[in-house]
């Protein structure tokens, strides 16, 4: 398994170019299945799950080619209507196949994701949605199977504004015979995003972005021809390592209006921001001043920035209390910050971090994808060297992480194990 070694205390300096948004592309590649053709999605990051993506589309028959942040696929012929349990059980977000492939061929058979190390993630809400859709659903030797002659639109509420979810009504929606109305929808911009693919394929879709979308269904779709949007969450990321590090650095490619919660909570620590075309300079010149952050749904602070920004917290002039409302169990990175010499207590849904002057390199692990950014951060500040083992959760979310971080001037390495 690689490794980073990080030697901590360098300033970041200059530019980066931030990548397409993973939670995006992952859907609108997804979106593919709903029609026959050749598609061309455009700013498509060089990932692990989008190479797992691939391979789930590849499995269903469809040719795909990702090339340069180009992805083409041709999705003429299926073969099958499976997502198995080996590609599943690596990205949860495979689930977002089911409803596309409902619309579509009107069977599916989708492993069960299952838990993951930030919680239990059932996804109920999906299969509600496309049975009250008029899909039979049906679990069986940990497999999700549906079949339904054609989908119906319907109004559909949603307990919590799951953004998989949402996503999978949309798919399911487009090709459903009349209007389907999804209540407490969830309002990232990456389901704007799914959207708004799917309205460049013909979908008529009212109200992406807000509380509740309207799609009517259309008999058929034409193929994709879409960029899509910049990650902000690797865009907070960059932004996070700058203010440990005391760093100046530009972000180019960035969509600042999806950072507002995340850059106004910056910006409270003594991070300053200037707007600079399609991007934002990011300047920091002392020690974070301590803030509280809570975990909410968009437009509120993700609870995917929550790691990141409990390591600057770390080393912050006075107490921040941070409290995760979305995943239950999404403080796996506190015991790891706390090999840095972190102050951190969890009670609950609750961490308390008491700032210290400065944290210390250490040998840790990364759990899951963002608790990983969370040690790379932490380790650009630390004095010393980092060992950050199981490298393989930071390849799943971040693009060519140490070249960026290089070409800003850290001092980071790989070992490929
Ligand atoms: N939930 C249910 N039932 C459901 C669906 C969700 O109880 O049927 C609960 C979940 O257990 C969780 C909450 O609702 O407690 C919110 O989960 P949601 O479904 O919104 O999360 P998700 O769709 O599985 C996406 C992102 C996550 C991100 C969350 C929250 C993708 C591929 N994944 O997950 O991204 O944390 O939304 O914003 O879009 C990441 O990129 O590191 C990542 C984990």
């Amino acid at each position: 398994m690689d490794k980073l070694i990080i030697k901590g205390g360098k300033k970041l300096e200059g530019t980066v170019k931030i990548s397409g948004a993973k939670n995006a592309a992952l859907p609108i590649l997804a979106a593919t299945i709903l029609c026959p053709g050749k598609h061309l999605i455009r700013n498509v990051p060089d990932l692990r799950d989008v190479n797992t993506m691939k391979s789930l589309l590849q499995n269903l028959g469809s040719g795909v080619d990702v090339r340069d942040s180009v992805a083409v696929v041709e999705s003429d012929g299926f073969k099958k209507h499976e997502a198995p349990y080996e590609l599943v059980k690596t990205m949860r977000a495979s689930v977002v196949i089911l409803g596309p492939l409902l619309a579509r061929l009107g069977k599916a058979r989708v492993s069960l994701p299952g838990g993951c190390a930030i919680g239990a993630r059932p996804i109920n809400l999906h299969l509600m949605a496309l049975e009250k859709m008029g899909a039979e659903i049906s679990l069986d030797s940990g497999y999700v199977l549906g079949r339904v002659g054609r989908l119906k639109g319907t109004d559909i509420y949603l307990d919590i504004p799951t953004v998989t979810g949402t996503e999978n009504i949309l798919m399911a929606a487009v090709l459903a015979k009349g209007i389907t109305r999804i209540d407490n929808a969830a309002m990232e911009p990456e389901v704007v995003d799914l959207a708004n693919a799917l309205i460049s394929m013909g979908a008529d879709i009212r109200g992406a972005g807000e509380r509740v979308i309207e799609i009517k269904g259309v008999d058929e779709l034409r193929p994709l021809d879409y960029t899509v949007i910049p990650d902000r969450i690797e865009a907070g990321t960059f932004m996070t390592a700058a203010a440990v590090t005391r760093g100046n650095i530009l972000l180019e490619n960035c969509r600042v209006d999806h950072l507002d919660a995340i850059m106004k909570k910056l910006e409270e620590t003594g991070v300053q921001f200037e707007h600079a075309g399609n991007g934002v300079a990011v300047k920091m010149s002392s020690r974070p001043e301590s803030r509280d952050i809570k975990t909410m749904h968009y437009p509120g602070f993700p609870t995917d920035m929550q790691a990141q920004f409990m390591a600057l917290m770390s080393i912050a002039g006075g107490t921040s209390s941070i409290i995760e409302t979305i995943f239950e169990n999404r403080y796996m990175h506190v015991a790891e910050l706390r090999r840095f010499g972190a102050d951190i207590r969890v009670e609950g849904h609750t961490a308390t971090v008491r700032g210290v002057g400065s944290l210390k390199g250490a040998p840790v692990m990364a759990t899951d994808l963002r608790a990983s950014a969370s040690l790379v951060v932490a380790a650009l500040c630390a004095e010393g060297e980092s060992v950050i083992d199981r490298v393989y959760h930071i390849d799943r979310g971040y693009e060519g992480i140490e070249k960026k971080l290089t070409g800003l001037g850290a001092d980071i390495m790989r070992i490929k194990g």
